[in-house]
This record gives structure tokens, sequence and C-alpha cells, in this order.
């Protein structure tokens, strides 16, 4: 590894904690893997399109020190994360005899690592598992802090377990082939951590969010490594969410909503959460927390970064009825009682129930 341009974030959990290395030129140096755990097999999963541009770059690189190096290529999109998808990684792992040292590797975005990593969890109850993410939201959230899931027809990521990878392995080169959309995307999940934790980082994402979109690497390589340090702080101290970790949630009640009413992968993750974002600093605005300057800069940050800031109807005869129907199944919900993240004040988070009848005066004024 180029020790003089990587950066590495550590994830602190006792005995599972492990670094983010963050830099260019990581994903082919077999010296950036020199350090995992030794085992004969290791099983690269990916999906239709990683495939033609990283797969043969990271199987060459981990041929040296694995035996065989395995590979399974998953259909591509959020529509897959599903159990049938699932199923191929375990037809993989047992059709070529692996055993429970093998290693996974996660090789592309959010799909892949939450559903490689849910395998590593259950595959002869735990194998190791790296994540070599590859679009700028698994870089700076989902290949962090050890949520796997896969969906179901009735909500998102409802299936999973929490699973640490061994390692993650951030190759900013790898973002210069994601589409304009993605990265738009990705940069949903960099501004989230601005209103709930970090007002200097606010700051600079809207100094520097030109630079972001036109993928300059200096500024990406910031916008990763802050991310990481603000989830690693956050999953550092509840690592299972038994409280503090339900503010990286910002946006996402609404946008679970959204992206399950609507049908997986009609719109992104991203844009569901940055839509998202701005319903729940709404309702944030509504109950007093915070002021409508701040939810309008908010709102303009999140359509500079070329994100949906309007919500979609949901039902053609009661849209807001059906948000609160999808809500409910939110996995923060107490004895059917939405919990939603808002922000208490710029630069703090806070989890709490709303009125229904609030949430859906909010739903009306932020939808389509
Ligand atoms: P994704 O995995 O669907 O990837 C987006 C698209 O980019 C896909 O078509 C993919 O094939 C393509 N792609 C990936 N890398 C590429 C590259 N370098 N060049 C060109 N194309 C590339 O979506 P995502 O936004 O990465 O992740 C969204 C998923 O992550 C959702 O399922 C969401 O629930 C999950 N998520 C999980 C966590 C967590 O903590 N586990 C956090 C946030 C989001
Ligand atoms: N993406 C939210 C979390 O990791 O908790």
């Amino acid at each position: 590894m180029n020790s003089s341009t990587t950066q590495t974030v550590t994830i602190e959990l006792a005995d599972r904690s492990y670094p983010i290395h963050i830099g260019s030129g990581l994903l082919d140096q077999p010296q950036t893997y020199a350090k995992l755990p030794n085992a004969s097999q290791a099983l690269i999963v990916t999906n239709t399109s990683v495939a033609p541009l990283y797969l043969q770059r990271l199987r060459a690189a981990l041929q040296g020190k694995y035996r065989q190096v395995l590979e399974v290529v998953l259909p591509d999109g959020e529509q897959y994360k599903t159990w049938q998808t699932l199923n191929l990684i375990f037809d993989a792992l047992l059709g070529a005899g692996c055993d429970r040292k093998t290693v996974l590797f996660a090789l592309g975005g959010g799909v892949v690592g939450d559903m490689t990593g849910f395998a590593a969890a259950s595959f002869m109850r735990g194998v190791p598992f790296v994540q070599v993410p590859t679009t700028l939201l698994a870089q700076v959230d989902s290949s962090v802090g050890g949520k796997t899931a896969i969906n179901h027809p009735l909500g998102k990521n409802m299936i999973g377990a929490f699973y640490q990878p061994q390692w993650v392995v951030c190759d900013l080169d790898t973002l210069r082939t994601l589409p304009p959309r993605e990265l738009s995307a990705g940069l949903a999940e960099v501004i989230k951590y601005g209103p709930i934790a970090d007002l200097v980082f606010l700051d600079w994402i809207e100094a520097n969010l030109d630079a972001l979109l036109a993928s300059d690497p200096a500024a990406l390589a910031h916008a990763v490594k802050r991310s990481c340090e603000i989830k690693a702080w956050v999953v550092g101290q509840d690592e299972r969410e038994a409280g503090l970790r339900a503010i990286l949630n910002f946006g996402h009640t609404f946008g679970h909503a959204i992206e399950s009413g609507l049908g997986y992968g009609e719109w992104l993750h991203g844009e569901a959460v940055g839509c998202g974002m701005v319903m729940a600093a709404e309702l944030s605005c509504r109950l007093g927390l915070v002021d409508q300057p701040f939810v309008q800069r908010l709102t303009a940050l999140i359509a500079r970064a070329g994100l949906p800031v309007r919500g979609p109807r949901l039902s053609a005869e009661d849209s807001a009825g059906r948000y609160l129907t999808l809500m409910r199944l939110d996995k923060k919900s107490e004895a059917g009682e939405i919990r939603f993240v808002l922000i208490n004040g710029p630069g703090q988070a806070a989890v709490r129930a709303a009125p229904d009848a609030l949430v859906r005066e909010v739903i009306e004024a932020c939808c389509a």
C-alpha cells in the first residue's frame, strides 16, 4: 500500500476493530491485502456492471495470497437485493467446497456490500469478509459499520444482521467510472453527516460541492475520510443501534417509504434519502426544533447536489396515508409508533415521534 497517500480511519470495536483504507490505486495492489488473515479460498462477490470494470483487477491482486480465487457475479440493481440473489452466493460457496476460513470480498456498491455481508454473517455461521466499495455511497456509508441486509417486499433492509467486515478498502479511483446520477446519490449520504453531527463539515460541503460534482480527487478524498470518521465515531459508541446510531438514519424513514412505495430501484437509495432529509427537516421545523432558514439551506444544498427535493405521490387516493403505513414498518418504530430522526438545532439530531396529523401536513407540503 502507498502509505504516503493512503489515509486510514479505524472503527474501534475492541477485538472486532478494523481499518478503512482510503486512497488511490489500492484495488489492484497485492500489498493492500497482505495483512488479511490467510485462507486457501477467497470469493469475490460483484455484479454484472462492476465485473467488467474491476473484477479481473481484484482477482489478480488476490491470486498470490489465496490458492483459489472464486467469483460470483450477481444481477445489478436494488430490486435484486433478495433471498433469491443471496442464494447465488451460497450456491457459489457450497458448489466450490468453501470452508469456514474462506474470505468473501464485496466488490461494488451498497447492494453488493449489504448482500455479501449478510452472506458472510450466515455462511457456516460466519466467515470473514472484506468490503471493497466502488460507489461514493458505499465508501462514505454502507461499507462501514456492519449493517448487512436484504429487502422484503414489505420493507427495506428488513432481513439482515450486524456483522463487521475485517477490512474496508476505498479506492477513490473507482469513482471515476461512476455515472453522475450515482455520484449525486452518494452525496446525499455525505450531506447527511453535516446537519446531524458536524456543521463545519456542512460548511465545507457547501463550499466544495462543485468540486465534488466534478469528481475532484482531493475533494472526494476529504468527503470520504470525514464521512468515515463521523460514522466511526457513532458506530464505536453504539454498534447495534441501541440509541445514538439511529441518527445515521436521518432522512431514511421517509426515504425508505419512497423506495418501497415506488418499487425498489425506481428512485436510487441516495435520491430517496436526499428527499427524505428535506421532509425530516421540514418536520423538525414544524415541531419547533430548527428554524426555516436552516431547512431552506439544507434543501438548497440537496438540490444543488442534483437530488430530488419534492417527494413522489405513493397513491392516487391517499398518498400521505400510504407513506404513514410504510413508515410504521420502519425498524425504529415502537408499538406501531413511527420514530423520526429530526434535526434538534443545526448540527444535532434527536429521535422522536410526531403526531400523524403533522406528518401528513409535511408529506402534503413536500410532495408533488
Ligand atoms: P448500488 O450498489 O446499486 O450501486 C449503484 C450503481 O452503480 C449500480 O448499478 C452499480 O452496479 C454501479 N456501480 C458500482 N460501482 C461502480 C463504479 N465504480 N463505476 C460504475 N458503476 C458502478 O447502490 P449504492 O448507492 O452503492 O448503495 C445503495 C444500497 O446501499 C441500498 O441497498 C442501501 O439500502 C444500502 N445502504 C446500506 C447501508 C449500510 O449501513 N449497510 C448504508 C447506506 C445504504
Ligand atoms: N446507514 C446507517 C447506519 O449504518 O447505521
